[in-house]
């Protein structure tokens, strides 16, 4: 049971629907039954449990061992002192770590925006504006099309890792395209965002009072029965924080829970919103005063950090160093969309984290596994101990380390989801 869900919902826990589970080539070496497996000889194994191995936050454990039981772990530790299991699976000296949690991403969406990038390669600054390029597209896409390009990212992301998802709508902007596209999201993962207000809808221009009029009426109508969350761009082009307040509050209303695109393009008062409206988290924050940073500091909101983003748009890093140094909770995801970061690789977004954002390579690794949890509020991923579910990645290297220093190698050697080998 995840903390903060409201009243059950049509996205409740379907394991078994989860695309992520079945879109691989790779066939299961292991039934998913409730034999237990022990996964032996791992050379450095993260559980993100400080009172485990090292002390550490990344509580690593050296020649470790995990016993998993049905789609959960049971056992972590030392090998030598491991229980004995039904199966053993050999993990050759490799570094094993949780999968990844990708607490943000935009997949629900039709067509792809090269020559916008192509032309900001060549000096063109990005806007929110492009957005609407892929509402037109994903208007005039059918379910199955939509549904198929989604599924195709999961897979995509699931090679990499990626054993957790968020999605979002906000690339429909009419009452029926959102509920359509969180249908589609919510027959694939609980982590389900409506984005109505994702930029004022191209339909009412003139009118942005009337859109948000829509967004906190019919649409949330429509919308509420298949997500979990609420989210608002607030930025220069998109909604302004009364908007932004407005829309989130309706939602909170309803239901769902507040997390927010805050602070990407520039200072703004998405930060101080999300911290005001016990967001579970505050996405970008590339451009924070420090009166943000405080506020962060001292509220259970994480600072999700995209930096897919700031690499797509060549715009400024965020600043992960001075948040953790504030004792700010962070998250790194992928932010994957076809405008600002067509990216599913949580791995690439931990290597520029710790090249260009000041994280250490066991902050990062944190922030995209333990981090993406506390950012949709779970307790049963992102961490490889009794209890939590087991999902987990074997590594082509010896330590998680490798993840930044190797960047851009397909070190993912295999991926467990739920106690069953995917990919
Ligand atoms: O997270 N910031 C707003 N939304 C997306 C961009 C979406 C797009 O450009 O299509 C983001 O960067
Ligand atoms: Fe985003």
């Amino acid at each position: 049971m995840t903390p903060g869900r409201s009243a059950p919902h049509p996205t409740a826990e379907k394991a078994t629907k989860d695309a992520m589970s079945n879109a691989t080539t790779v066939s299961p070496a292991h039934s998913a039954s409730t034999a237990s497996t022990l996964i032996t000889n791992i050379a450095a194994l993260v559980t993100n449990d400080p009172s485990l191995g090292d002390r550490s936050p990344l509580g690593l454990v050296h020649d470790a061992a995990v016993a998993i039981e049905g789609d959960r772990v049971v056992w972590t530790g030392d090998q030598r002192k491991a229980p004995a299991t039904d199966n053993r699976v050999d993990a050759g000296g490799r570094a094993v770590i949780p999968g990844f949690v990708d607490s943000h991403s935009h997949l629900v969406f039709a067509g792809d925006r090269t020559e916008e990038f192509n032309a900001r390669m060549s000096g063109r600054p990005y806007s929110a504006g492009g957005i609407r390029t892929t509402v037109a597209a994903t208007r005039a896409a059918s379910d199955a099309e939509l549904e198929a390009n989604l599924t195709r990212h999961l897979a995509e992301a699931l090679r990499q890792g990626t054993t957790t998802f968020e999605t979002k709508s906000g690339y429909g902007l009419t009452v029926e395209d959102e509920a359509r596209a969180l249908r589609i999201a919510a027959a694939h993962t609980d982590e389900v965002t409506y984005l109505g207000a994702h930029i004022v809808s191209p339909d009412h221009a003139d009118d942005p009072a009337a859109y948000v009029d829509l967004v906190t009426g019919p649409m949330l109508d429509a919308c509420a029965p298949y997500a979990r969350w609420i989210d608002v761009f607030c930025e220069k082009g998109a909604f302004d924080g009364d908007q932004a307040r407005a829309i989130l509050t309706a939602g909170k209303a309803r239901g769902l829970h507040p997390r927010i695109h805050a602070n990407q393009l520039s200072y703004g008062p998405g930060v101080q919103l999300a911290v005001e409206l016990d967001a579970a988290s505050a996405d970008h924050c590339t451009h924070l005063t420090d009166a943000d940073v405080d506020a962060l500091a001292h509220s259970r909101t994480v600072a999700t950090l995209l930096p897919g983003a700031e690499f797509s748009t060549r715009a400024q890093w965020p600043d992960a160093r001075r948040l953790l140094d504030a004792g700010v909770t962070v998250a790194l995801s992928t932010d994957c969309n076809p405008g600002s970061s067509y990216t599913s690789s949580v791995p690439f977004c931990v290597a520029l984290a710790v090249r260009d954002m000041g994280m250490t390579p066991d902050e990062a690794l944190w922030s995209a596994t333990a981090g993406g949890a506390a950012a949709l509020r779970r307790d049963d991923v992102g961490r490889l101990t009794p209890g939590a579910r087991a999902d987990l990645l074997l590594l082509d290297a010896p330590s998680h380390v490798h993840l930044a220093y190797r960047p851009g190698v397909p070190l993912v050697r295999e991926v467990w989801r739920r106690g069953v080998r995917v990919a």
